[in-house]
């Protein structure tokens, strides 16, 4: 099937990447491995969102393994347990690609819940879709059973530790971490209700140990409201970060940023 190529796939600062049935396309919370549509087209639109991605200048190239991808995809549909997600197929191939293409040594993942939105980062460095060597790969999670469910799936597919679920503070973590942040996830939807307005708090706590060049992968650009606004407008200002895109796949979106 003939996929949408690009209809809006802006590229360069503060542009946009937007599918043509982006609003249409549905995942089930509740059943996320049901499947949405045929395999062929969920490589080619997200090929088409890597694409956009390089032109932008934020990853430099757009080839990953999709038989690693669909080794780590079955595992996780058969070892985690997973009460909801909002990463739908489409996202769960676009941030394992992001991770495999540009490998951090280490990666931070802010607001984890079950743990399924940290490993479709992590799953590139860890487990069976592993394609390169990671150092550390960092989920956290402020909920401590959720926490404790999260370490307890990641554990089923990786026995390494290179990759573990924190109970703790996403701020707290980040300005007492030691390592450069080569990758930083953000899904974290705070604790003191302002919801997604604590991107822009954890993004500035992480920053001086982001080294220029570095990957800011943002959660709900599309339909994170009010809240996550002035993260966007922060990330979209050539003053601030050297290209941002709104990749427009799914109703949930995803913001990247390279530092
Ligand atoms: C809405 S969930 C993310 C779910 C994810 N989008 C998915 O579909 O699987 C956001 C999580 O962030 C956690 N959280 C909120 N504030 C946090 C903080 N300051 N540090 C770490 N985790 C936080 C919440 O407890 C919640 O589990």
């Amino acid at each position: 099937m003939a996929h949408e190529a690009r209809e809006s796939g802006c590229v360069g600062v503060a542009g946009e990447f937007r599918t043509a049935d982006w609003d249409q396309y549905r995942m089930d919370y509740g059943d996320p491995h049901r499947v949405v549509e045929p395999l062929e087209r969920e490589v080619a639109v997200v090929g088409d969102a890597l694409e956009a991605l390089r032109a932008a200048g934020a990853i430099p190239h757009t080839e990953y393994d999709t038989a690693r991808f669909l080794a780590h995809r079955e595992a996780v549909a058969r070892e985690f347990e997973i009460p909801w997600t909002a990463i739908s197929p489409r996202m769960q191939r676009l941030l394992y690609a992001l991770n495999a293409i540009s490998q951090p040594r280490v990666m931070v993942a802010a607001g984890v819940f079950c743990g399924n939105t940290f490993i479709s980062n992590a799953g590139a460095g860890v487990g069976p879709g592993a394609c390169y060597q990671a150092h550390a790969l960092i989920g956290v999670e402020i909920k401590p059973d959720e926490a404790a469910r999260a370490e307890r799936n990641v554990r089923r597919i990786d026995p390494t530790g290179i990759a573990r679920v924190l109970a703790a503070d996403a701020l707290d973590v980040v300005a007492k971490l030691e390592e450069p942040i080569d990758l930083l996830y953000l899904d974290a939807d705070g604790h003191r209700g302002q919801g997604k307005g604590i991107y822009l708090e954890i993004l500035l706590a992480a920053l001086s140990k982001m080294p220029a060049g570095s990957l800011v992968l943002a959660h709900n650009s599309v339909n994170g409201g009010d809240p996550v606004q002035p993260y966007l407008d922060y990330v979209r200002n050539p003053a601030n970060c050297r290209a941002s895109l709104n990749v427009i796949l799914d109703p949930e979106g995803l913001e990247v940023t390279v530092l």
